[in-house]
C-alpha cells in the first residue's frame, strides 16, 4: 500500500500526538515558526498550530498533505520528496520536527534552531512487530548524530510493551 493509499483510506485514523511533543508545545512560548518534515496527516503540525505557531508541513504524499491542511488553518503545506537534494523551505525555523521517518542524511543537515525527533529503534525483544531495518536506528545512534553542535534537552528510549517497538526521542537546541 502506498502512503497516498494509506492516508486516503476511509479506515485511516489520525494518531494522537506524541507525549514528548505535547510537553514541548506546552513548554515553549507560542508564536514560533515550525517545520514538520514527513508530516503525515499533521498530528504534530496541528498541535503546534493550536499553540499559535506558524507551521509549514512537508511530505511527499498529496493525501497526507490534504489531511494536514484540513487539520488547522495555521498550517501551510508543501509537497516535496525529502530525498531530493533541493533545499529546505526558507526559514528561519524555531523548531523542526521529524517523527517516524528515517533519513540519516536529512538528520545531519536538518535546519532550525531547535529539533524534535522520534525514530523507531532496532528492538531485539521477543514479540516486537517486524519492521524493515532500513527504517530503524541503532541504539545510541540518534545521540551520536546530535553530539556535536547541539545541546540535548531531552533524550528518551521508550520501552512500550511488545508488539510495539522502542522509539528514540530527542529534543536539541543548536549551540
Ligand atoms: C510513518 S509516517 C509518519 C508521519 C508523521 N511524521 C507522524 O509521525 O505522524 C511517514 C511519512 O513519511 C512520508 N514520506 C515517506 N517518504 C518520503 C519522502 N521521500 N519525502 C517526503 N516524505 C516522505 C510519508 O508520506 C509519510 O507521511
Amino acid at each position: 500500500m502506498t502512503w497516498d493509499e494509506r492516508f486516503a483510506s476511509p479506515d485511516y485514523v489520525v494518531p494522537a500526538p506524541m507525549q514528548f511533543l505535547v510537553d514541548l508545545a506546552e513548554r515553549l512560548p507560542p508564536g514560533g515558526r515550525m517545520l514538520d518534515l514527513a508530516c503525515g496527516s499533521g498530528r504534530h503540525s496541528a498541535l503546534f498550530a493550536a499553540h499559535g505557531w506558524s507551521v509549514t508541513a512537508v511530505d511527499s504524499s498529496a493525501a497526507a498533505l490534504a489531511l494536514a491542511s484540513n487539520a488547522h488553518s495555521g498550517i501551510a503545506t508543501l509537497q516535496r520528496d525529502l530525498t531530493s537534494p533541493e533545499d529546505f523551505p526558507p526559514g528561519p525555523w524555531d523548531l523542526t520536527v521529524v517523527t517516524l521517518y528515517l533519513d540519516r542524511e536529512l538528520l545531519r543537515r536538518i535546519p532550525g534552531a531547535r529539533v524534535a525527533i522520534a525514530i523507531p529503534l532496532v528492538d531485539p525483544r521477543d514479540g516486537v512487530r517486524p519492521m524493515n531495518p532500513a527504517y530503524l536506528l541503532e541504539s545510541g545512534e540518534l545521540r551520536r548524530i546530535f553530539a556535536t553542535g547541539w545541546e540535548v534537552e531531552h533524550y528518551r528510549k521508550t520501552s512500550p510493551a511488545p508488539p510495539a517497538r522502542s522509539i528514540a526521542e530527542l529534543v536539541a537546541l543548536r549551540s
